[in-house]
């Protein structure tokens, strides 16, 4: 078959990203067609609105609201998906993929949620599936771990994965920004999904999780299978102790460890040393540890989120498929993602059954006998104490205390804190941050 001299690409969505990428197609067109071998044209972008005002303009009839117009195209070779979401997203990578196209994708919700499908809907029509910029926005850690250590058995994942909590911690740290504030920030920079909820409770990074812990350990991870919890608990108040008192900074984590037989997974914020490695990852920069039995740790590090980084990183899958198609390999070649399940796992680990070194702030009323009952309650559940801070207040009758205990069982402390929070003088629900060494 002779090599294709112009390859086609159809976009769904022209939102943050989808600009990103036109324009970087624009500015770096010499060098990416130079990569490729053959040029690169964008033919039609699918859009919900097609009167809505945008950065970068089109040439006229380029945008449509018909998905039709992309997929029934037989010019069209690869479908770019950056709308996001989980329908239609996924009915429409489907159909591309069962109509011979080929994806490249920056979607993590509808890849981490339909995984099987998808996975196996590419192998059966023979079609690649790129998806570097679905984790960690421009770092290449999809690749790293596929390609990069490949030979290794990993047994950890330690990432800072979401830019747009990363962003508010910060801004609510050393701009004393409130939440609220923080959080319009980080939209306003193009950083947080359509719906921002996903990012604030950790759901964004639970999906970035299920997928590289999915390809790290060669086991599939689902999303049900992740522990997760969000930074709206997390107050400036609580920042400042965690800094001032204990010399540890806030991340929202997320957590992949093998042990034994047993896979840990979990997203949840985390207190680690101010000289930890992934302490100094702030704001939209995301920071991701990964350590194999052969290379030993390494780490991946850049910005995880933003129009021009993610575009980056969905240009480099596109060049990729696109050299694949201009040399007739597009979807021969098995591309990574793991072909059986991973038998040394056997399954996921119960979220109560972890351990961790815990923060604990009770907000209680000021008098005697309150921190006896406390310690005692914790005593009963063998959680032992290693720390203890009241600072006195010069208003309102009641007092944060908080206790960081020595390494603990989960289920142990949450039971603690079941009794705890029922006894007469706690004033409001307990807050509980783990403490993560982190290595
Ligand atoms: P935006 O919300 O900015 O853009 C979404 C685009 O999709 C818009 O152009 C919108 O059309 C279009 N769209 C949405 N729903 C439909 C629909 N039902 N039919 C047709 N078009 C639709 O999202 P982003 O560009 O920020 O994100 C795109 C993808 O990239 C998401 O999967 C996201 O998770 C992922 N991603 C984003 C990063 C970031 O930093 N922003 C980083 C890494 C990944 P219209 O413009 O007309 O409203
Ligand atoms: N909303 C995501 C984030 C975009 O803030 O990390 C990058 O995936």
């Amino acid at each position: 078959m002779a090599e294709k001299s112009i390859i086609q690409v159809g976009m769904v969505g022209f939102g943050n990203v989808g600009q990103g990428l036109y324009r970087l197609l624009e500015k770096n067109r010499t060098l990416i067609e130079d990569k490729i071998g053959a040029q690169l044209k964008i033919k039609r972008i699918l859009v919900q609105d097609l009167a809505k005002v945008r950065e970068v303009t089109v040439p006229e009839g380029m945008l449509t609201t018909s998905y039709d117009d992309i997929v029934t195209d037989p010019d069209i070779d690869i479908v770019l998906e950056l709308m996001g979401g989980y329908e239609p997203a996924r009915t429409y990578l489907l159909d591309a993929m069962r109509r011979g196209k080929h994806i490249v994708t920056a979607n993590k919700a509808v890849l981490s949620v339909h995984w099987d499908e998808i996975i196996q809907t590419a192998r059966q029509h023979k079609v690649d599936i790129y998806f570097e910029a679905a984790v960690c926005g421009g770092i290449p850690v999809i690749q790293a771990i596929n390609d990069g250590l490949a030979p290794n058995n990993i047994t950890s994942i330690y990432g800072i994965v979401n830019g747009t909590t990363n962003f508010i911690l910060q801004k609510m740290t050393e701009e004393k920004k409130t939440f609220k504030e923080a959080l319009l920030m980080a939209q306003k920079k193009g950083l947080a999904e359509a719906d921002p909820t996903l990012d604030i409770n950790g759901m964004d990074a639970a999906h970035k999780l299920a997928i590289l812990a999915s390809l790290a350990f060669s086991k599939r991870v689902k999303i049900e299978d992740i522990y997760v919890e969000g930074i709206e608990g997390i107050t400036v108040q609580d920042i400042e102790f965690a800094r001032e008192e204990f010399g540890r900074v806030v991340k929202l984590f997320a957590i992949a460890e093998v042990e034994g037989e047993e896979l840990e997974v979990r997203v949840h914020p985390t207190l680690i040393p101010e000289d930890h490695l992934l302490a100094k990852v702030d704001g939209e920069y995301n920071g991701v540890l990964v350590t194999g039995d052969f290379v030993g740790t390494t780490m991946y590090y850049g910005l995880g989120a933003g129009k021009n980084p993610t575009a980056s990183a969905v240009m480099s899958d596109l060049i990729y498929v696109s050299r694949s198609v201009h040399d007739n390999v597009a979807g021969e070649i098995s591309n990574c993602w793991f072909l059986s399940d991973n038998p040394q796992i056997k399954r996921i680990k119960k979220m109560g059954d972890i351990k961790s070194r815990y923060y604990l702030k009770f907000n209680v009323v000021d008098q005697a006998g309150v921190l006896s009952a406390i310690a005692r309650i914790l005593g009963e559940h063998q959680i032992s104490i290693a720390s203890v801070i009241q600072k006195e207040q010069k208003k309102g009758d009641k007092v944060p205390v908080v206790i960081v205990t020595y390494e603990a069982v989960e289920k142990n402390v949450q039971e603690a804190l079941k009794k705890i929070n029922g006894l007469p003088f706690v004033r409001e629900e307990t807050l509980l941050i783990r403490m993560e060494r982190g290595e």
